[in-house]
């Protein structure tokens, strides 16, 4: 298979990540033999250094044009503490989305049974976990409209969605659950929010569509907890964009770190694929940072384009090296082991299975 891949690194510890991904993709297209082309473009903190712009139009046009995007990560401390920042590194990856029109995050949290002990949560409790996190990604208080009265003191983000908006998301969450465990639950805070009470009222409605999966409702603050109280119960969880980020990375604790946990941003003619964590800046340069969660979105990207013998592939490699200790000190402080190194060692490890049964069966 032919592949235009665009590559936006951004900020922080993307750049390194997103190579560790890159020599996987690589090793992917030697042993499968496919053709993968890679187009990078600056993207965050970066693009603003150098066009004063943190989504040059040309980044989104690569993008526009390309098969599909991976991305590193975004953001830069020096401007998070500055109100008074007029373009923030943020808003390259959310006009990216935007434009690309990637209505759906899907953020799968499982557990590696070889790192059952790294989580601070009870092994008894998150023993089994796995759950995929159906994010609204382009709606919501995200792209609400903003205001800031003249003085400064009165602000206020508008959480607005329609129901297209949320029938588009939900029958995908619905067509996953049917394919996993039939089991779906929205969480909202329909108690309170009108914007939650019309989710509650078209993902309802779409249910009875999908009878076999069973839906159920959550409000956030109690799926808060459920998430780390009783993982176990969830299959596919859909919910609004910022209560997605917020579980998400709450539910990162289960794996033991976030440095673990992939993502797929799909629309209807784009898709990107992304770790959940964010630039982790105080670890820029040092070689240090996990590169699994990168990995992971590039076999998520190939698994988009159905090559999951490839994809497959990659996560077996993953799971070597994670039973064998190649792994960043995030899992083991003990460990020597940099991001390139693991990188390595799970491209080298990429093996085809089916030519080894072949092998075997000469
Ligand atoms: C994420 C990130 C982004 C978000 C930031 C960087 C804008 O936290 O992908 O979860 O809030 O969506
Ligand atoms: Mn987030």
């Amino acid at each position: 298979m032919n592949l235009n891949i665009a590559l936006l690194p951004g900020d922080g510890i993307g750049p390194e990540v997103l190579n560790q991904a890159v020599k996987c993709l690589q090793a992917v297209e030697e042993t499968f033999n496919h053709t993968f082309v890679y187009k990078e473009a600056p993207v965050g903190a970066i693009a603003i250094d150098k066009t004063g712009n943190p989504l040059p139009d040309k980044t989104l046009q690569l993008c526009k044009d390309a098969d599909a995007v991976l991305f590193g990560s975004i953001g830069d401390p020096k401007y998070d503490n500055d109100p008074k920042a007029k373009v923030r590194p943020e808003q390259g990856l959310l006009k990216l989305r935007k434009e690309l029109g990637l209505y759906t995050n899907v953020r799968p949290v499982k557990v590696f049974p070889t790192l059952i002990g790294k989580s601070p949560l009870k092994e008894e409790i998150i023993s089994g976990t796995d759950f995929t996190i159906y994010r609204e990604l382009t709606g919501g208080i995200y792209f609400g409209e903003k205001k800031l009265n003249e003085e400064g003191t009165i602000a206020s983000d508008l959480c607005e969605y329609s129901e297209k908006e949320i029938s588009r998301i939900a029958h995908l969450a619905f067509k996953a659950a049917k394919n996993r465990r039939n089991k779906l639950t929205l969480v909202d805070k329909a108690n309170v929010l009108e914007s939650s009470r019309l989710w509650r009222k078209v993902v309802t409605k779409i249910g009875e569509s999908y009878p076999e999966v069973e839906l159920d409702f959550l409000f956030v603050d109690n799926a808060a907890m459920q998430v780390i109280l009783n993982p176990n119960q969830f299959d596919v969880v859909l919910t609004e964009n910022l209560f997605g980020d917020i579980i998400s990375d709450e539910a990162s604790v289960i794996g033991g770190s976030i440095g673990l946990l992939a993502s797929a941003s799909i629309g209807d003619e784009n898709a990107l694929f992304e770790p959940i964590h964010g630039s982790y800046p105080q670890a820029k340069g040092k070689d240090i940072a996990n590169p699994v969660a990168s990995i992971l979105s590039a076999a998520m990207l190939l698994e988009h384009f159905q090559l999951f013998e490839e994809a497959m592939a990659i996560r077996e490699a993953v799971d070597k090296a994670l039973q064998k200790g190649i792994v960043t000190p995030d899992l083991d402080e003990k460990s020597n082991f940099g991001t390139n190194h693991v990188g390595d060692f799970i491209a080298d490890n990429i093996v085809d299975n089916d030519d080894d049964l072949n092998i075997n069966d000469e």
